[in-house]
C-alpha cells in the first residue's frame, strides 16, 4: 500500500477506483502484504519451527482465511461460531485450538466430535467438563490448560490478561493440582500448557518474564507436557516512530527455554499477521467550521471501527488524493453516530480537505470489521480483497432491510 504520484494504492489499483465501485465505507485488505507479514512471522521464528494458529478474532472473514489456510496456518478460536468459519475456510482439525474462559458444554461437545487439536482449558470446572462430555462420547480428547503467569503486558489495560486480577487461566499451585488430578484420565491428553499474556505487547521484556515464569512452574509440576502455547500479544506499529517489539530478543528467551524444555511450541498470532494489511475507506460528508476546530464528519463511525472509542487507539488516516495545502488548524476527525466517543483522531493541521474526498483510515485489519455492529441502526460495511490488479468483494455491505 503506498502512494503512486500523489495517490494512493492499493497492490495495483487506486484506492479512488475501489471507493468508486465499492462505496464507503469500505473494509479493503492487500492479499499481498497478508502474505508478506505470515511469510515474515514464520521467518521470525524459524528457528523454532512452531505450529502457528492464527488468532481468528483478530478477523474471522471467509476469505481472509482461506488464505491463512493457503499458508499451512492453524486456527486459534474461542467460539463454535469461529471454529465452523475456520473448518469452513478449511483450516485443518489438527491446527486448531480452542480458547476461551467460558466454553460452554455445547461448544466442547461440537469441538471433541470435529477432533480439533487442543481445547486450552481455563479453569477446573472447565476440565472436569470436558473429561465428562470425552467419556460420554467414549474418546480422549487433547487438552491445554491456561497458566496465569502474573505478568503485566505493559499494554492497555483493557486487553492485558496475564495479571492474577485478570480472569484468564490459573495460578501454578491450581494448575499442578489440576495436572496431578487429571494426568491419568482416560479420556483427557493434557497435552500442552497455554499462556496469553495480552495483546498490542512491544516491550520483550514481558515476554521474556512469561517464559521465565513458564520455564520455573515447569519444574515445579512434573510433568511432561509436549506442546507450549505462548498465545500471541506481539504488537504492530499504528504510529511510524513508535516501539517496535524485539523479535529477536524473544526468540532468544524462548531458544533458552527450549535448550532446557523438549516441547514443542505453539503461537496464536492475530494483530502482527493481519492488523497492517486493511484500510477503511471512508468518505467526508461534512466539514463544519467552528472557532479553533474543523470537524471532518465521515461517513465512517465507531459502529464501523470501535478501537479509538473503545481502547483510545490510535489510527493514522491519510487523504488518497496528496496535495501540498495543509491547514494549521485543529482537524476532528468524526462519525455520525450520536456520541461524543465517536471520534477517530484529532490533528493539529492537515492537509486541505473538501466534501466528498476520500480517506483511508489505517491498520484497520485487525479488531475493525470483527468488533463492528449496528449500533445507530447503520449498515455493517463491505470487504474486498485486492489481489495485484484484482479485487474481491469478500463481505457484501448489509442492506437496512435485511436488520429491519
Ligand atoms: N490468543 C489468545 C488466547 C487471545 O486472547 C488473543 C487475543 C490472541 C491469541 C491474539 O492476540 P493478538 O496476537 O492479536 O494480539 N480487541 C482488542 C484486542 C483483543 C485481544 C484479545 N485476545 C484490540 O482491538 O486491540
Amino acid at each position: 500500500m503506498k502512494y503512486k504520484s500523489g495517490k494512493f494504492f492499493i497492490e495495483n489499483i487506486s484506492a479512488a477506483k475501489i471507493a468508486k465501485k465499492f462505496g464507503t465505507p469500505l473494509y479493503c485488505y492487500s492479499k499481498g502484504f497478508l502474505n508478506k507479514n505470515i511469510d515474515n512471522f514464520k521467518h521470525n521464528f524459524k528457528s523454532i519451527k512452531p505450529l502457528i494458529c492464527f488468532s481468528i478474532k483478530a478477523n474471522n472473514n471467509l476469505e481472509i482465511l482461506k488464505i491463512i489456510k493457503k499458508n499451512n496456518l492453524g486456527a486459534d478460536v474461542v467460539s463454535k461460531g469461529e471454529l465452523m468459519m475456520s473448518l469452513k475456510a478449511g483450516i485443518l482439525p489438527n491446527k486448531i485450538v480452542f480458547s476461551g474462559v467460558g466454553k460452554t458444554s455445547e461448544e466442547i461437545s461440537f469441538a471433541i466430535d470435529k477432533n480439533i487439536f487442543l481445547i486450552n482449558a481455563e479453569s477446573e470446572s472447565e476440565i472436569k467438563l470436558i473429561e465428562n462430555i470425552s467419556k460420554n462420547k467414549k474418546k480422549c480428547t487433547g487438552v491445554g490448560i491456561r497458566f496465569n503467569p502474573n505478568v503485566d503486558a505493559l499494554t492497555n489495560s483493557k486487553i492485558s490478561t496475564g495479571r492474577n486480577v485478570d480472569k484468564f487461566g490459573v495460578d501454578s499451585k491450581i494448575l499442578i493440582k489440576i495436572v496431578n488430578k487429571f494426568k491419568f484420565s482416560k479420556y483427557l491428553d493434557i497435552k500442552c500448557l497455554s499462556v496469553h499474556i495480552g495483546s498490542q505487547i512491544t516491550n520483550s521484556k514481558p515476554y521474556t518474564k512469561m517464559v521465565n515464569q513458564v520455564d520455573s512452574l515447569l519444574k515445579k509440576v512434573k510433568y511432561k507436557f509436549d506442546y507450549i502455547d505462548f498465545g500471541g500479544g506481539m504488537g504492530i506499529q499504528y504510529k511510524k516512530y513508535s516501539k517496535k517489539l524485539n523479535y529477536k530478543k524473544y526468540r532468544r528467551s524462548i531458544n533458552v527455554f527450549l535448550k532446557k524444555n523438549n516441547v514443542k511450541i505453539i503461537f496464536e498470532p492475530g494483530r502482527s499477521i493481519i492488523g497492517n494489511t486493511g484500510v477503511l475507506l471512508t468518505k467526508v460528508i461534512y466539514i463544519k467550521e467552528s472557532k479553533n476546530r474543523r470537524f471532518v464528519i465521515l461517513d465512517a463511525a465507531m459502529n464501523d471501527l470501535i478501537r479509538p472509542a473503545l481502547y483510545n487507539a490510535y489510527h493514522n488516516i491519510i487523504p488518497i488524493q496528496r496535495n501540498k495545502k495543509i491547514i494549521n488548524k485543529i482537524h476532528n476527525f468524526v462519525g455520525p453516530v450520536c456520541e461524543t466517543s465517536d471520534q477517530f483522531l484529532t490533528v493539529g493541521s492537515y492537509n486541505k480537505l473538501k466534501e466528498n474526498d476520500i480517506l483511508a483510515i489505517c491498520d484497520v485489519g485487525a479488531y475493525g470489521s470483527v468488533l463492528s455492529s449496528n449500533y445507530n441502526l447503520r449498515t455493517r460495511p463491505s470487504e474486498v480483497i485486492v489481489d495485484r490488479s484484482k479485487i474481491k468483494l469478500v463481505k457484501k455491505r448489509q442492506s437496512i432491510l435485511d436488520i429491519i
